[in-house]
């Protein structure tokens, strides 16, 4: 666990500057910042994993009616709220600037401009209190979630353990052998597993709000919760839609030939004609095929590490929003008992409120690295293409990705 012991460290640590005091073991506190995407996050979380505060400013309203996250307006947004979720977010955790022991940002991967407002605000907060500054990388912060929510009855991973990033902006099955060494094991040829959901539920013209927000979330609602009785009187009479689930023998994803196939259903039966239980049907089968090159992958994966390369692996973790799930949930307990009868690979899936994106996640690893020390300068720059392999490289002695 990460404590502020300044008699323990070693005089040679670039931390120990930047300890006020010498109270011994007094828990460290930093300020997460995230606008990587489309919500305007802070959140203050101490090294023994209380998240004091986590304020998520959502902006599902500006971006529905363009069917995706429009890059400017969201911008835009994180300028005007981003400041409010700091505020918030200091008041919530009852603490000031003071009492920070540092300031974390999401510093990439994810959109230019909407980066920029995370780790402005981080720098100008940094350099008005001489507080250390970390530039986080937002993918090793959703992998190491299950690191901060660890408890008595789920305790943290071990390594090495394998783990599927899903979100918005990527579709990753990784090696984790230490909170900063990833090694991707597969990812996808074309778009994000989310981003194809995001299309489809906009084709299929499901709202956002049957998913508070979020249109992955809505087409899950819609795709398995049943339907009134008065929606569902033809129901029987619906087939079940088979989509296509590409590269099986392949360590690699791929969602475009999926959103085609849901193209070409589209352009023959238009939604406005489609009886709720045909496209309910519908957004099932789409769903379904998209875990099924999940679960495949994850038997893949697992094979080539284990059986292979002779490592055994520890666990799995998902995150990233797309893990907040239940029918991959679900999916992936019963396919890793199936792969591995004998022994039960401990399964760890943060809660749904931290596979979304938040700044909680940013400021735990924001912790981590203040403990080791890997802190930023100020002209320290964000990085909207940032590989999740390079994320502590500037570390390393390692070239920059
Ligand atoms: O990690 P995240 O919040 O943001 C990025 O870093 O991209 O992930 C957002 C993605 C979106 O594509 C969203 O539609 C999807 O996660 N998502 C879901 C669910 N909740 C969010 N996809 C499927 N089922 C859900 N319950
Ligand atoms: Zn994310």
């Amino acid at each position: 666990m990460i404590f502020r012991n300044v008699a323990a460290r070693s005089a040679s640590m670039p931390l120990r500057r930047f300890l006020s005091s010498s109270t011994d073991r007094k828990p460290l506190l930093v300020l997460g910042l995230e606008s990587s995407a489309d919500d305007s996050c802070a959140s203050v979380v101490s090294s023994t994993r209380e998240i004091l505060s986590n304020v998520v400013l959502k902006q599902s309203k500006i971006h529905e009616s363009f069917g995706g996250i429009h890059p400017l307006h969201a911008q835009e947004a994180h300028q005007r709220n981003l400041p409010l979720a700091i505020k918030g977010a200091l008041e919530e955790a009852k603490v000031r600037l003071d009492d920070l022991d540092g300031i974390a940002f999401t510093r990439g991967p994810g959109m230019y401009g909407c980066l920029s407002v995370c780790a402005g605000s981080a720098k100008a907060l940094a350099a008005a209190s001489g507080k250390p500054l970390i530039g986080v990388h937002h993918m090793q912060a959703h992998a190491l979630t299950p690191f901060l929510t660890a408890s008595e009855t789920s305790p943290a991973p071990l390594f090495p353990f394998l783990t599927f990033l899903l979100s918005g902006g990527h579709t990753l099955l990784l090696l984790c052998t230490s909170p900063n060494q990833f090694r991707i094991l597969a990812t996808t040829h074309d778009e994000s597993i989310g981003q194809s959901f995001d299309k489809a539920a906009r084709d299929l013209e499901i709202p956002w709000e049957l998913g508070r927000g979020s249109p992955g979330a809505a087409l899950e609602s819609f795709a398995f919760n049943p339907l009134s009785p008065e929606a569902s009187k033809n129901s029987s009479q619906v087939k079940n839609y088979d989509f296509p689930v590409p590269f099986r023998n392949q360590l690699s994803f791929s969602y475009a030939g999926l959103r085609s196939a849901l193209t070409r259903i589209i352009s023959s039966t238009p939604v406005s004609s489609m009886s709720l239980p045909q496209k309910q049907s519908i957004a099932k089968g789409f769903m379904v095929a998209a875990f099924k090159q999940v679960e495949e992958k994850l038997g893949m994966g697992l094979k080539q590490i284990e059986v292979e390369e002779g490592i055994q692996v520890e666990g799995l973790v998902v995150s990233g929003g797309v893990a907040s799930n239940t029918y991959l949930r679900t999916q992936l307990r019963k396919k890793l008992d199936q792969l591995s009868p004998d022994r039960v690979i401990p399964l760890h899936f943060p809660p749904p409120s931290l596979c979304t994106d938040n700044a909680a996640m940013i400021a735990w690893v924001g912790l981590e690295r203040l403990e080791r020390g890997r802190i930023d300068s100020l002209e320290v720059m964000q990085k909207s293409k940032w590989g999740i392999e390079e994320c502590e490289a500037e570390f390393e002695g390692k070239t920059e990705s």
